[in-house]
């Protein structure tokens, strides 16, 4: 039995994407079985349809390896493969539509508003920001409405900084997804299929040093961030970002891993943030720190979901 890595691709996260795969991949051989690491790029229908692997393992990061596009193709050639379906990762990668999602279901997120470059260009910026602000309060954080590795992310303390933080996210793509900023505790807590449902690991706490925000390089440089596995939170907050985590799972139909990002306010509400299909899985990357933490491997976990994905 063999399985194929599927890293890199074309996504902005490509070099995040590549560290992932890499690290799975040495961890899965660590664990015994075969696997090739592949490059998803413009030859992967060929590749998979001549070399079929017993399965794949999707550690693609934004764009194509998290909306359902290389799962559609998966799901085309019949290729079992390790994560969720296609049907599922285009509603997770859209985080408003997420954030809908959870709210109609009672639980708590930052409160939003969806600008979609078209109104900007109809009605002029300055009156869209000002109406926002009217509407959400400061301060805010603007992130492209689909994304990963907080590309385009900024926190804006005061109205000036409104049409910088715009044109930033709209580098990334037509939609800007403005978003209270809940200063609180950052926690990302991963979620495992397993044979009882749903599981959450410890969560993990993130401290960006110097006050700073938990950005792309405060993501990718070691040293830059302080992590705490499992997270220095009290048991009953600690219970409850673990059900936000395995309720965002459940209710996204999200299928074997998945990390959820949230918020602990300091009066204790856990504020849903985002859900990552594909976490990353790098030297700095949170799913491997849970897995730490919960005494567990990266390789087990995921021969596990190999197993169950071709069976
Ligand atoms: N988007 C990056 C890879 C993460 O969520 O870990
Ligand atoms: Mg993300």
């Amino acid at each position: 039995r063999w399985v194929a890595v599927l890293s890199g691709g074309l996504s902005h996260e490509r070099e995040v994407s590549l560290r992932s795969g890499r690290r799975l991949s040495a961890a899965l051989r660590a664990d015994g079985l075969t696997v090739e690491e592949w490059d998803a790029d413009a030859g992967l229908l060929a590749r998979l349809r001549d070399n079929r692997p017993d399965a794949v393992v999707v550690a693609l990061h934004g764009g194509e390896g998290e909306n359902g596009s290389v799962q559609t193709v998966l799901e085309m050639l019949g290729v079992p493969y390790v994560g969720t379906d296609s049907r599922a990762c285009r509603r997770a990668w859209d985080k408003p539509t997420t954030k809908a999602e959870l709210a109609r279901a009672g639980l708590a997120t930052p409160d939003w508003a969806v600008l979609p470059h078209a109104t900007f260009r109809e009605l002029g910026a300055q009156p869209v920001l000002d109406a926002m602000v009217e509407s959400l309060g400061l301060p805010l954080i603007l992130k492209p409405d689909q994304g990963g590795s907080a590309l385009g992310a900024r926190v804006v303390r005061e109205a000036a900084e409104l049409p910088a933080a715009m044109v930033g996210c709209l580098a990334y793509g037509e939609t800007v997804l403005a978003e209270r900023f809940i200063e609180g505790t950052e926690v990302a807590v991963t979620v495992v299929d397993g044979p009882d449902g749903p599981e959450a690991l410890p969560a993990v706490e993130i401290e960006p040093k110097g006050g700073g925000i938990y950005d792309y390089t405060a993501r990718y440089t070691a040293g830059l961030t302080d992590f705490h596995a499992p997270a220095r939170l009290s048991p009953s907050a600690a219970d409850a970002v673990g059900e936000l985590a395995v309720a965002a799972h459940l209710l996204l139909g999200l299928r074997d891993v998945s990390r959820t990002d949230a918020i602990v306010a300091p009066d204790g509400t856990v504020y849903f943030l985002e859900v990552n299909v594909s976490p990353g899985l790098t030297e700095t990357s949170l799913l491997p720190m849970a897995v730490e933490a919960a005494g567990r491997s990266l390789g087990e976990i995921y021969a596990g979901l190999i197993e169950r994905a071709v069976t």
